[in-house]
């Protein structure tokens, strides 16, 4: 089964091919900046949104008129009656997927007609999770099976979704029940029974109507001129090669990624938006240079709730760091920003410190570094900001404080980047994009209608 897509013009043959229709939004942090909420707010200038990697140990939070939904693998594009695609780069839980849908069917969502799952995506059994506490990986991870069904995709041994369609379907999950269950024997961990098999066997069949060759799916939409949003999972120093490795996901949350986790050409990304908050939070194990002490952080913790969306771990807050930006911005290729909590530090703080560098052994790195265990020993450098009052009801950028649009300032020269838009709370409305900031190449974003509700 494949979504209907709507009916547009086929791109002429040659040329159109290559057509540049595919925006990317990322996380440019540690992730949690709050994507789910701006890739809602885009949605509605776009035909599809596709998530390329992650599973569900992400959380994207969106609050409609007071009404809270959190989505973890179906992108927030639903939400706006957008078709969405589950790309080649996720894994999937079933059972996740399936109690998904049934959240979505209770709000009165349609999924039958606009989701499609990637026949390429790999499957997370319920022995992954099993297999990743035998493990016990000390990094702090969600715990959700994430690293064992992508180690198993990288082993080719994994479960694809595509498995599902085929005869041999319990074939291919008995291999690999008898592969975890001698692995968990030798370590001591019991073994998992049978009847998880045969259930999560019923779980998946459940998914098979939405199990097509989504990358065919994509490139054909782009030929006929769709327009496609990519959504991240994660965030960028959580990738697996760029992130702040081991403390790390285990795909490729990075911009590479919408490439390879959508079966999409380079050629079709016309433009990468990167979300960042206005400071940083991390959550799990891992070092975060510039984590506040604990009095700040715990008035940041409180004032942006800032506790997870999957797992209801409370986030480490540090103050936002330019020189890991940069970072980020040079590897996704980010031409634009999106700023988010704003709103948050306001009131807090009398000074708000803004890290410019990196200091080790005496001197200023000039390159992020690769080892985490010289990222333990970093001493970031910073500068003092003047803190900002709270906001308000501010729907323009001009009527935000000046102090606030200062410290953005700084943040764009740092960056040589735009911050087109800010976000000013959780609810669809608290989105202001800036008008006096133009961005070569991203006119729907100057366009940017908040309220397109209904599929083209
Ligand atoms: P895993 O993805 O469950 O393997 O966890 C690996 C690391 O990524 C851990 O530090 C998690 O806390 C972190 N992580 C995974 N998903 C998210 C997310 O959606 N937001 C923030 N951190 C995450």
């Amino acid at each position: 089964m494949r979504p209907k897509l709507p009916a547009k013009e086929p791109g002429t043959p040659n040329g159109r091919i290559f057509r540049m229709s595919c925006t990317v939004v990322l996380g440019s942090q540690w992730g949690d900046e709050g994507k789910g909420k701006i890739v809602d707010s885009f949605a509605g200038q776009f035909d599809i949104v596709a998530r390329y990697q992650g599973a569900h140990n992400a959380g994207h939070t969106v609050w409609i008129g007071g009404e809270k939904t959190v989505l973890h693998l179906i992108p927030s594009g639903i939400l706006r009656q957008r078709y969405c695609v589950l790309g080649n780069g996720m894994v999937i839980s079933p059972l996740a997927f399936n109690l998904e849908l049934a959240m979505l069917a209770k709000k009165g969502i349609p999924t039958r007609e606009t989701v499609a799952v990637s026949n390429r995506a790999h499957l997370i059994a319920p022995w992954h999770a099993r297999l990743e506490e035998a493990r016990a990986t000390k990094i702090g991870t969600t715990g959700r099976g994430v690293g064992p069904a992508y180690a198993d995709k990288a082993d080719r041994i994994g479960i694809r979704a595509g498995d599902i369609l085929q005869p041999d379907f319990g074939k291919i999950v008995n291999a690999s029940l008898r592969e975890t269950n001698r692995e968990l024997m030798e370590r001591g961990h019991g073994t998992v029974l049978s009847n998880i098999a045969d259930q999560f066997m019923d779980e998946a069949e459940n998914m098979a109507p939405f199990v097509c060759d989504t990358g065919e799916l994509l490139r054909s939409a782009l030929r006929k001129n769709c327009e496609l949003l990519a959504e991240s999972a994660q965030g960028t120093m959580l990738d697996i090669d760029h992130g702040t490795y081991p403390f790390v996901t285990s795909s490729n949350t990075t911009a590479g990624g919408a490439c390879t986790g959508l079966g999409i050409s380079t050629f079709s990304i016309s433009h990468v938006v990167g979300i960042c908050k206005a400071y940083v939070t991390r959550v799990g194990g891992g070092k975060l240079p510039t984590e506040m002490e604990e009095t700040a952080g715990d008035k940041v913790v409180e004032a942006g709730q800032e506790f997870g969306a999957s797992t209801g771990r409370r986030r480490r807050p540090g103050w936002l760091d330019l020189f890991q930006l940069k970072y980020a911005v040079e590897i996704n290729g980010i031409q634009t920003l999106v700023m988010t909590k704003a709103d948050v530090l306001g009131g807090l703080f009398k000074t708000i410190p803004l890290c410019a560098g990196y200091r080790y052994g005496g001197k200023l790195l000039d390159e992020y570094p690769s080892k985490h265990s010289v990222l333990e020993q970093v001493e970031p450098v910073y500068t003092e900001h003047a803190g900002w009052p709270e906001f308000g009801d501010c729907r323009e950028y001009k009527d935000l404080p000046q102090a606030f649009r200062n410290y953005v300032r700084k943040v764009e020269d740092y960056l040589q980047v735009q911050v087109k838009v800010v976000s000013t709370g959780p609810g669809r409305e608290q989105t202001i994009v800036r008008r006096d900031a133009h961005v070569a190449g991203l006119t729907w974003m100057d366009d940017l209608d908040l309220n397109r509700e209904s599929a083209a």
